[in-house]
């Protein structure tokens, strides 16, 4: 029977997850894995994951559909959700940043327009200056938007920087740093505190092994 589902960020945080899963000894068969199913037990019957977009991780942990998720700082700075975060992880490390093309002008007149998938985020970061903006939400490839002139600057991801340099943009500052988190329901943490300690503690290990 399943005491613990997890939901799992697909994209570029889910193969590190899986990793840090196995590590764990929770082990998933090859089959599983690579099917095309959003929802697969592993061989011992007690987890079951669940594979969604990093921005729905928050959702279905919220609703306790799963008990626990694991995905990126990011996305829970941008949806700040009612969730517990008890751990951090050591996967997933990356930054959230202003950035914008090299040859960009110093200053602007009127408001600074700024693409970005973290419409929050920017907006907390930039209010806290003081600077007016005018936020344009993307839902990808945020990058193009500066390089072709929809915005001033945007305010994105970087992980290894490959995807700035090779678009011709710069860090023009750093916001925060992000790594995966595990989240955990509130009801889950208290009425399945037996079964959802014990997979934390042995994540904790698990990551500390791979240290
Ligand atoms: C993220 C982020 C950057 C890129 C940064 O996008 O928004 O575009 O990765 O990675 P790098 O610093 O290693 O080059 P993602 O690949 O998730 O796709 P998206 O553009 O569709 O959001």
């Amino acid at each position: 029977m399943t005491e613990v589902t997890i939901a799992v960020a697909k994209g570029r945080l889910q193969a590190e997850t899986l990793d840090l899963l196995t590590r764990a000894a929770i082990i998933f068969s090859s089959e599983a894995l690579s099917s095309r199913r959003l929802s697969i037990q592993d061989e011992s019957g007690r987890f079951r994951l669940i594979f969604v977009k990093p921005a729905d991780v928050p959702v279905y942990v919220e609703h306790g559909i799963a008990d626990c998720g694991i995905v990126g700082r990011d996305v829970l700075l941008e949806s700040e959700p009612d969730l517990l975060q008890p751990l951090s992880l050591n996967i997933g490390a990356c930054r959230i940043v202003v950035a914008a093309r090299n040859d960009a002008p110093e200053s602007q007149l009127g408001m600074l327009k700024v693409a970005t998938k973290y419409p929050r985020i920017a907006a907390r970061h930039f209010g806290a200056r003081g600077i007016a903006v005018d936020l344009i939400e993307l839902a990808g490839s945020v990058e193009l938007a500066s390089v072709l002139g929809l915005a001033d600057c945007i305010v994105d991801l970087v992980e290894t920087g490959k995807t700035l340099q090779d678009n011709g943009l710069t860090i023009i500052e750093v916001i925060a740093d992000s790594a995966a988190r595990l989240v955990v329901n509130r009801a889950s943490y208290q009425l399945k505190a037996h079964v959802v300690g014990r997979f934390m503690r042995s994540l904790n290990e698990a990551q500390q092994r791979g240290e």
